[in-house]
C-alpha cells in the first residue's frame, strides 16, 4: 500500500472469458467484507440475474451490493449511462422496498448515453452483434468530443451546470442524426423523456470527484466490480467483436476514479462451461461455425428461448453431434442473455485462453461458476469433461491469444477428457464432499493458472456456492 494515510483498500472483480461468468452472485457472496461496490465501465449491456429472498431481479447498471443495506454503490466516470433504464432499475429495486438515496452515487464525469446514440447502434450493427444500448456509438463520441461546434461528449455534470444548453446539444445531435439519416419514426416525445429521466437521477449525481479516494482513506473497504469481460476489451479482446470500454484490472483505477496505490487483490471469475452472445472467434464452442450460425440467426431470434424449451434435452445430450451438445447444455444451463435473451453460444472450458487472461489481469484468486454442469458430461458421447489445453498455430504450441481475430480462428486447439462424475453436487456445501473428479477438475486448473481456487458455484441460488479455502 502507498503511503501510511492510507487506510481502506480495493479489490477488483474481473469476469475472464466472453461475459456472463456470474460475477454478480460472486460479488454477492463477497459482499459482507466490503463497504463499498463500484462499477468502472460499460452501462446497460451488462446484465445480471440475482436470486435473492424478494425473488429474482436483472440488473444492468445498479452495482450488485443494492441488496446489502448499508452497502456503498458508485457508478464510475468510466461508465456510459442510459438515465431511462437507470431510472427504471431503481424503481424495480424501490418496488422491493429498497431506498437508494445517499446510497447510489453517480461520478458527473460519467458519459451520457444520449439518443442518437441509441439510433445509431441499431442502424449501424450488422457484423458484431452488440446489446443495441448505444454503448460504442457513445464511447466513440466520448473519443471524438466534438464535430464543428456540435459537443459530442456529454456528461451527467454537464448537465447540472448548465440544464437548458444541455438539453439543446442532446437535441442537436438527435436532429443531426435524424436528418443524416433521413429517419422519419423516430419518437416524438423523446426527449421530453431524456429530460424527465434527468432530472429524476439528478440527486444521485456525485460532484466530488474525490469521492472514492475519500471514502478510500477514511477506511473503506471497496470492491470494483467489472461488467463485460476480459476477452470483449476494447484492446486486448477479439477485436472487432467486443464491446467499447475497457475490461482488464487495471482500468478499475481509471474508470473507478482511484489512485491504484489501493489495490489489494484481483478476484476472476471463470465458468466451466463456457459462454459467448454475439459474433466472433470461440475455439472451445461446440459445435463450432455451425452453433454461431445457430445462436445468431436473425439476431438470435430464431433458436430463441421459447423455441428450445420444446426439445428433447435428453435425446440432444446423447447426441454424436457436438452442436446438439452444446443446444442441450444451454438449455439444462438456461443459458440465455440477460440483456437481449439471445442464446448463448456454448463451448468447453478453455484453459489456455483462461491461464492468459489471468496473467493479463494479474489474478490472485479464481471463482468458477456452474460447475454442477460437469455433471452433465457424464451423459454425453464424451466420456468425461473436455477442456481445451492445448493451441497450436501453424504448427508451432503456442501459449498466448493471438492479437487478431482472423489469426485466432485459424487455431488448432485440442482438449482433455477428464474422468466423468455422475452424482449431482447442487446441494453439496462443503468442498470435501465433493466427487473426486470435481476435486480434480479444479486442481488442474489451479496448475494451470498458478492461482488459487476460492470457490465454486454450484446452481444459480445464492447458497449453491462451495467455498473452497487453502
Ligand atoms: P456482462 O456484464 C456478455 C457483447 C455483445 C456483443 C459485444 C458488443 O453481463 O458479462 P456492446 O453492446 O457492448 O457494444 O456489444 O459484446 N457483450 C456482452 N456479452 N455479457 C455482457 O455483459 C456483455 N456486454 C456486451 O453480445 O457481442
Ligand atoms: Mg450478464
Amino acid at each position: 500500500m502507498g503511503t501510511s494515510t492510507m487506510k481502506g483498500s480495493s479489490d477488483v472483480l474481473v469476469g475472464l472469458q466472453y461475459g456472463d461468468e456470474g460475477k454478480a452472485r460472486i460479488i454477492d457472496m463477497l459482499a459482507k467484507d466490503y463497504e463499498v461496490i463500484a462499477r468502472f465501465n460499460g452501462g446497460a449491456n451488462a446484465g445480471h440475474t440475482i436470486e435473492t429472498e424478494h425473488g429474482r431481479i436483472a440488473l444492468h447498471q445498479i452495482p450488485s451490493g443494492v441488496f446489502y443495506p448499508d452497502m456503498l454503490l458508485y457508478i464510475g466516470s468510466g461508465c456510459v449511462v442510459n438515465i431511462e433504464k437507470l431510472v427504471h432499475e431503481i424503481k424495480d429495486v424501490n418496488r422491493l422496498g429498497i431506498d437508494l438515496t445517499n446510497r447510489l452515487h453517480i461520478s458527473s464525469q460519467s458519459t451520457l448515453i444520449q439518443p442518437h446514440h441509441l439510433i445509431i447502434d441499431e442502424l449501424s450493427d450488422q457484423v458484431i452483434g452488440t446489446t443495441r444500448n448505444g454503448i460504442g456509438p457513445a464511447y466513440s463520441d466520448r473519443a471524438m468530443r466534438m464535430d464543428g461546434e456540435r459537443l459530442l461528449h456529454i456528461r451527467l455534470g454537464d448537465f447540472l451546470d448548465n440544464p437548458s444548453e444541455v438539453l439543446g446539444q442532446v437535441e442537436k445531435n438527435l436532429l443531426h442524426v435524424v436528418k443524416s439519416c433521413d429517419l422519419n419514426n423516430v419518437d416524438t416525445n423523446i426527449m421530453q423523456k431524456f429530460d424527465d429521466a434527468l432530472s429524476a437521477i439528478t440527486p444521485y449525481v456525485e460532484i466530488d470527484t474525490m469521492f472514492m479516494d475519500k471514502l478510500a482513506r477514511s477506511g473503506k473497504r471497496i470492491m470494483f466490480e467489472g461488467a463485460q469481460s476480459f476477452m470483449l476489451d476494447v484492446v486486448k479482446g477479439t477485436i472487432p467483436y467486443v464491446t467499447s470500454s475497457h475490461t482488464v484490472t487495471s482500468h478499475a483505477y481509471t474508470g473507478g476514479d482511484l489512485s491504484l496505490g489501493f489495490h489489494r487483490k484481483t478476484i476472476g471469475v471463470a465458468k466451466a462451461i463456457m459462454s459467448r452472445v454475439g459474433y466472433g472467434p470461440f475455439v472451445s464452442e461446440f459445435g463450432g461455425e455451425d452453433s454461431e450460425r445457430y445462436c445468431m440467426e436473425q439476431d438470435g431470434r430464431t433458436h430463441s428461448k421459447e423455441y428450445e424449451s420444446h426439445l428433447d434435452v435428453q435425446r440432444f445430450l446423447k447426441s454424436s453431434n457436438m452442436l446438439d451438445i452444446g443446444i442441450a447444455l444451454r438449455i439444462i444451463g438456461n443459458e440465455y442473455g440477460v440483456a437481449t435473451g439471445r442464446p448463448r453460444r456454448i463451448g468447453m472450458m478453455d484453459i489456455v485462453q483462461l491461464a492468459y487472461a489471468a496473467r493479463m489481469n494479474g489474478v490472485d484468486e479464481l471463482a468458477i461458476n456452474k460447475c454442477d454442469m460437469l455433471r452433465d458430461f457424464s451423459e454425453t458421447a464424451l466420456g468425461g469433461i473436455p477442456i481445451v489445453n492445448k493451441y497450436s498455430l501453424h504448427g508451432q504450441t503456442i501459449d498466448y491469444v493471438p492479437a487478431s481475430s482472423h489469426t485466432y480462428k485459424q487455431v488448432a486447439s485440442s482438449h482433455l477428457i477428464l474422468d466423468p462424475f455422475e452424482q449431482d453436487i447442487s446441494t453439496i456445501t462443503e468442498y470435501n464432499h465433493l466427487p473426486k473428479p470435481a476435486k480434480n477438475f479444479v486442481r488442474m486448473v489451479e496448475s494451470a493458472l498458478d492461482c488459487k481456487v476460492i470457490g465454486l458455484g454450484v446452481g444459480p441460488k445464492r447458497d449453491q456456492y462451495v467455498v473452497k479455502s487453502g
